[in-house]
């Protein structure tokens, strides 16, 4: 049984979806040890405390320094004996130090098809304003081991969705996140804990 940290900053649909997967057994081998948030509001922390998980706010304002709100991220981590990171929505740059210590054990989930619509200034609504400003008829998205680059890391799953005429940014943010986002990050937790995809490389 793998134990896996949530990382969160919003309304953790995604983390729903891993919960709920968890629960129906479409996940093995897997158990969300803790969900973190750096947003003291965010919902997802609701989603988690009404499943059961346990559930910590770090937010870097009530540190220092950034150097004292990583060490705490990570100690966190440590503490909980984490062997999976998952940044489901995890809206706060990962420490280096942290990519160094969990390597090969961190992944991400980026709303479009990687390399498209990706790297630095590409999150949330902003990756489908550009999708729909190029005029793409095909997005998606893609799940991704975490390396010290921005969305640079190795591709574990992509799925391909739609975009149709008339789409906003926010029509197509929802379809994005029902067909793809939703399948196959549940999906790439599964393959790791089974041992399908290896961790650590
Ligand atoms: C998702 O679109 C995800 O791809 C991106 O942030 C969003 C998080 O949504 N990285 P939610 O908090 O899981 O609802």
């Amino acid at each position: 049984m793998i134990k896996v940290a949530v990382l969160v900053s919003g309304g953790g649909t995604n983390l729903q979806a891993i919960i709920d997967r968890v629960k129906d057994k479409t996940i093995t081998n897997a158990e969300i040890s803790v969900v973190i948030s750096n947003n003291p509001g965010a919902f997802a922390l609701k989603r988690a405390e009404d499943a059961g998980i346990k559930n910590i706010c770090i937010s870097p304002k009530d540190f220092d320094s950034r150097d004292l709100f990583n060490k705490a991220l990570i100690a966190v981590l440590d503490k909980e004996k984490v062997d999976l990171v998952v940044l489901a929505g995890f809206l706060v740059i990962i420490p280096s130090e942290m990519v160094k210590k969990y390597k090969g054990r961190i992944i991400n989930i980026h709303p479009s098809l990687i390399p498209s619509f990706c790297g630095t200034g590409y999150y949330g609504l902003k990756v489908h304003e550009a999708a729909l400003d190029r005029g793409v008829k095909v997005t998606g998205a893609t799940v991704h081991f975490v390396d010290e680059g921005t969305d640079t890391g190795p591709i574990i799953l992509q799925k391909a969705v739609e975009v149709k005429e008339g789409d906003t940014p926010e029509v197509l943010q929802r379809r994005v996140m029902e067909e793809a986002e939703w399948k196959i990050l549940p999906e790439a937790i599964n393959l790791i804990a089974n041992g399908k995809v290896k961790l650590g490389c």
